[in-house]
């Protein structure tokens, strides 16, 4: 097969990677990729929401099969165009993947199919929605309905900045259209994890469990990001919790993104809340995402034994029941660096040394994100997350120790990490 990859970061040099060992990959491309991606794939210059473009580079190029990384081609349509020419591709519909472009319709179908979430309740009028926050108190949480670039939700302590947050979005405009409607909805207090599985439109087949660490800095102090680490799996997620969430959560989506007439195929990522209740351990669904995470998929990537580009064509082939997937035992960690300042202003074009001294640390793979070569051949940061080094090893603390080894043979002073990734399941 020709293969089309679409996107730039950590994730997408994780697909590419797993996608180039896979024996049914004749030729392997990258739009728009990075330094790192262009090791293992053909780079084309085309951005990733360039959708005319992308769709006539594969007309051009006779594509087979395109796997789309991250959700903003996915809302825009990229997967609706290729299908229209008979294009196979990884992802959802635009209309499937209003999951994760809407928060308010994806709230309305986990209440319609009956998927246990917090309670809620969609605005556009702000006076309505600051009633309902007197009414319901403090904690309560306060998102924007559309794509918010990972700012749209505020987990408001106290009623005054929920109504704080209900005036950004709904009068100041704060997120613009992402923010005309707002979804107010209950505080869960327990702990976060995500859980990936594939979909085909009918069935979904468990992929793994990962936890991400959201905030800057050691000990999750500091402002949010994408994402600064991760690791697979989360010993939270046992396997019972795991059927679980199949069972309660995910099937349930699928059948019911089928009843809609918006069948779900891709990859759906549930952000999840494990509330501890006396009856023990139960899962409520914070939030879906139509995608693989970043950086969780690159910890996914270094577990998975089975070819990777089959099981995502299984997915598009509406197959996934004929698909069996082998994975490492082990726990894989990730640690991203990131340029200074990050997740606010950052330089660009700063010198990463040290890549190759890094790579060549035992069971580790350093992902390239926001990194591009240069004319000369160095390798320059370009982004704020700008590589994941990853290592595999048989526990999560040995996986830690060889990740910061990796991050420690790096010279790349204009970059930083957090130190502590993997805290939650080492002190397990
Ligand atoms: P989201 O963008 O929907 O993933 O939300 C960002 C973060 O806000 C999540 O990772 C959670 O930490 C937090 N969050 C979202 N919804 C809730 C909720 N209902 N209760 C508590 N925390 C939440
Ligand atoms: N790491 C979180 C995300 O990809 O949304």
């Amino acid at each position: 097969m020709k293969v089309l990859v679409v996107g730039s970061g950590g994730r997408e040099h994780a697909l590419c990677w797993a996608i180039s060992n896979s024996p049914l990959c004749d030729a392997l491309y990258c739009a728009p990729g990075n330094a790192g991606i262009a090791d293992v794939a053909t780079l084309v210059p085309i951005g990733s929401e360039d959708v005319d473009a992308l769709v006539r580079f594969v007309q051009d190029n006779a594509i087979d099969f395109v796997v789309v990384g991250p959700e903003g081609p996915l809302v825009l349509g990229l997967v609706d165009r290729l299908t229209a020419l008979g294009v196979k591709a990884f992802g959802p519909s635009a209309a499937a993947a209003e999951l994760e472009g809407s928060k308010g319709f994806m709230k309305d179908i986990l209440a319609k199919y009956g998927v246990p979430t917090a309670f809620y309740e969609r605005f556009k009028d702000p006076d309505a929605a600051k009633a309902y926050v007197r009414k319901h108190g403090a904690p309560i949480v306060v998102k924007a309905d559309g794509l918010a670039a990972g700012k749209g939700v505020t987990v408001a302590r106290t009623e005054q900045e929920a109504c704080d947050a209900i005036d950004d979005a709904l009068v100041g405009g704060r997120f613009g259209a992402a923010g005309a409607e707002v979804v107010v909805e209950e505080f869960l207090d327990g702990e976060e994890v995500s859980f990936f599985a594939l979909c085909d439109g009918e069935n979904a087949l468990p992929l793994a469990s990962a936890q991400d660490h959201k905030a800057v800095g050691d000990g999750d102090t500091g402002p949010n990001t994408g994402g600064m680490g991760a690791y697979s799996p989360a010993p939270v997620l046992t396997p019972d919790l795991q059927d679980r969430v199949m069972r309660e959560i995910i099937l349930p989506t699928v059948k019911g993104m089928a009843a809609e007439g918006k069948p779900f195929k891709g990859v759906l990522f549930a952000g999840l809340m494990i509330m501890q209740t006396p009856a023990g351990p139960v899962p409520k669904t914070l939030e879906f995402n139509v995608r693989f995470g970043d950086p969780e998929c690159q910890t996914l990537m270094m577990r998975l034994k089975s070819d990777a580009l089959a099981a995502l064509v299984a997915a598009a082939d509406g197959v996934l029941d004929s698909i069996d997937l082998r994975w490492h035992d082990r726990t894989a960690l990730c640690v991203v660096m990131a340029a200074n300042g990050y997740p606010g202003d950052y330089a660009k074009n700063t010198e990463i040394r040290g890549l190759d001294k890094a790579g060549a640390v035992e069971n580790v793979t350093v992902f390239h994100a926001g990194t591009k070569r240069a004319e000369d051949g160095r390798v320059l940061s370009v982004g704020g997350r700008v590589l994941g080094v990853t290592a595999l090893a048989p526990t999560v603390a040995e996986a830690q120790a060889a990740a910061y080894k990796a991050v420690d043979a790096l010279d790349w002073p204009d970059g930083f990490c957090r130190r502590d990734i993997g805290w939650r399941a080492v002190g397990r």
